[in-house]
């Protein structure tokens, strides 16, 4: 897998990245602990040296959206966008799967990305209301010790049909770790409901995640810890890492987004200061 190496090249690269790239495999984009590759996630994981990551924080499609299964296949702009995709975002493919393929494949990469993983380290993977109970199945059936469900309140702006629903507020972070769950130095206990609105100038991707969100999960890890999203998407999990001053390593399969992620790190570097600023402890 071959990409254009983006970002300061010839700088520090993670003992991981050195791995990969004496496989041959080179980055999309590589800064400061963050490397994106642009692929398929089942193709790149099973490279990843075994043992090798701290925490899988990811927010996979989620072939939701919608009851029927037509509805389901429909483009990601229709399903998730309904009042609108006034922002230009591109479109993005996978997410068409009905409920029982859906977990099946989940637990493929669940599976790949916890040989990856040390002892001890994290699973956190997104999901709305409909498919929670196939990604606990997933990241159970994946290897991971399912430990508990973080909900993520996005706030009244979030979508409801009509005045007689309860607002589609949260989603959902189901998280477990490989074996034990370890004591975190000097960190912890972490806050089990996160609120954070979504900053609508800063959401990149149609279904792109709050970064204050991301930041609340990335520090989970140990400080320089490394963390793999293989659903990058625009990048808001390596974003939050760098923040927090975490590494991460993404896999996005669309080049559109790619390049969005490379431009919004860059800007980030390029910044200093940072756009937002890391959590409180
Ligand atoms: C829900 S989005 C992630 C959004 C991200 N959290 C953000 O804030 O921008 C999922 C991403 O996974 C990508 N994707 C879908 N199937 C993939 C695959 N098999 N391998 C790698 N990426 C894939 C899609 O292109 C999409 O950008």
């Amino acid at each position: 897998m071959k990409g254009i190496a983006r970002g300061n090249k010839g700088e520090f690269r993670p003992g991981v990245v050195a791995y990969l790239s004496g496989l041959g495999i080179e980055p999309y984009y590589a800064r400061d602990g963050l490397t994106l590759y642009r692929g398929e996630e089942l193709d790149l994981l099973p490279h990843l040296p075994a043992d090798s990551i701290d925490a899988l924080i990811t927010d996979p499609p989620y072939c939701s959206g919608a009851t029927s299964s037509a509805g389901r296949a429909a483009d990601p702009v229709a399903k998730y966008c309904q009042g609108g995709n006034a922002l230009g975002r591109p479109t993005f493919g996978g997410d068409h799967l009905d409920q029982r393929s859906f977990r099946y494949w989940c637990t493929l990469w669940i599976r790949l990305a916890l040989r990856a993983t040390k002892q001890g380290g994290y699973g956190m993977v997104f999901s709305d209301w409909r498919q929670l109970p196939a990604m606990t199945d997933a990241l159970q059936a994946g290897g991971f010790m399912w430990r508990g469900i973080v909900p993520w309140d996005k706030g009244r702006r979030s979508r409801a049909p009509h005045t007689g629903y309860f607002r589609h507020q949260a989603e959902y972070i189901s998280w477990g770790t490989k074996g034990p769950c370890l004591k975190a130095l000097g960190r912890g206990p972490f806050d089990g409901v996160i609120s954070a609105q979504i900053n609508y100038r800063d959401k990149l991707h149609i279904t792109g995640k709050s970064v204050e969100a991301m930041q609340h999960l990335v520090r989970a890890v140990p400080p320089g810890g490394m963390i793999v999203d293989p659903f990058a998407g625009s990048s808001t999990t390596l974003l939050a890492a760098a923040i927090e001053g975490r590494q991460c390593i993404g896999i996005e399969r669309e080049e559109s987004y790619c390049e969005i992620s490379a431009k919004r790190l860059d800007d980030y570097f390029s910044r200093g200061d940072g756009v937002a600023k890391t959590l409180a402890a």
